[in-house]
């Protein structure tokens, strides 16, 4: 069986539709039609005891030291993207049509702390700051987040990639209590880079981005140096979280990393991950911003993503 008709099947088994004729307006979510609302997505409870037992965010426990650390994370972020000013007031991811609400989350190697960090940030803003995440496991050679968060294999991002009817609006899974969804790989394929480097590829991005500006899309991303997915996916990005394990990964492979993120966007930002801090330790050390200095938290100017 050839993978499209792999994930052909796979796509019956669970609720999906194909995007409907009547083309949908960019940017208003709020016109989607009863038919539309029907198929959303499945609602899934959350088991937070299981995810904070592998050291995830619990919700319950808003003074762990991983809690503060995300906030500070998340203030940063939604800094950098235009959607807190410095008065901490609101506003919608973009400025005059452009959309800045695509974060991926990459690192130099496996095992760095990607997919530990895009769940945390996409569930900490979700039940933290009520704000709409759509965590997409783009890590199609490694993908953890259904294993993570309990979820069973289903139609995700590489059936969008090689079906573009498809729509990834009605796919995946709304968390129970949360403003969050999860999109998760879908399924197997063999070459994911050929998937991503498309001009299909680029539209869908597009249109995930635009269908709700006021959504924050966090994508769990492969490492730079594995393959070249990364690199292409940051290419469709706004915003990039490179994730270095502190005192682990060698300085010259996150130099040759952040070289090859930086030529396609300029927008990274580099976390320390399980950086001892003092006695009690810490999960996430610096959030530095490392693209080319623009003098603005909001670079959008410079934005590399979506207009390529
Ligand atoms: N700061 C941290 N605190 C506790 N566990 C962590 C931390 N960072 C990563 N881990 C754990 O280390 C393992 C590898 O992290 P993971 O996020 O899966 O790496 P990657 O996605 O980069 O391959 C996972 O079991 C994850 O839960
Ligand atoms: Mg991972």
């Amino acid at each position: 069986m050839s993978i499209v008709e792999k994930a052909g099947a796979n796509v019956l088994k669970t609720n999906f539709s194909k995007k409907g004729k009547k083309k949908k307006e960019k940017g208003k979510s709020a016109e989607r039609t009863e038919l539309d609302i029907a198929k959303e997505p499945e609602t899934v409870a959350v088991d937070y005891k299981a995810l904070s037992a592998n050291g995830f965010f619990d919700p319950a426990d808003k003074s762990s030291q991983l809690a503060l650390e995300l906030r500070a994370v998340k203030r940063r972020l939604l800094r950098r993207i235009g959607y807190l000013r410095a008065s901490g007031e609101r506003q919608a991811f973009r400025t005059s049509g452009k959309q800045r609400n695509i974060i991926l989350v990459t690192s130099t190697r496996a095992g760095e702390g990607k997919t530990f960090t895009a769940s945390n940030l996409a569930l900490s803003l979700a039940l933290e700051d009520n704000i709409e995440t759509l965590l997409i496991d783009g890590d199609l050679a490694r993908p953890k987040v259904r294993e993570r968060f309990g979820l069973p294999a289903a139609p995700g991002l590489a059936d969008c990639m090689l079906d573009k009817n498809l729509d990834p609006e009605t796919l995946g899974w709304r968390l129970k209590n949360t403003t969050m969804r999860i999109l998760s790989e879908g399924a197997r394929t063999e070459r994911p880079t050929d998937l991503f480097n498309t001009a299909d590829s680029q539209r869908f991005w597009n249109d995930l981005a635009t269908a709700d500006p006021s959504r924050l899309i966090i994508v769990d991303a492969p490492p730079v140096l594995a393959t070249t997915e990364a690199v292409i996916l940051a290419k469709y990005a706004n915003e990039i979280l490179f994730v270095v394990e502190a005192n682990s990964t060698p300085e010259s492979a996150v130099a040759a990393a952040i070289d090859e993120l930086i030529d396609v966007n300029p927008n990274v930002s580099i976390m320390l991950n399980r950086c001892q801090i003092g006695a009690g330790g810490a999960h996430y050390g610096a959030y530095e911003y490392y693209g080319r200095e623009s003098g603005d938290e909001n670079p959008e100017a410079e934005q590399a993503s979506t207009k390529d």
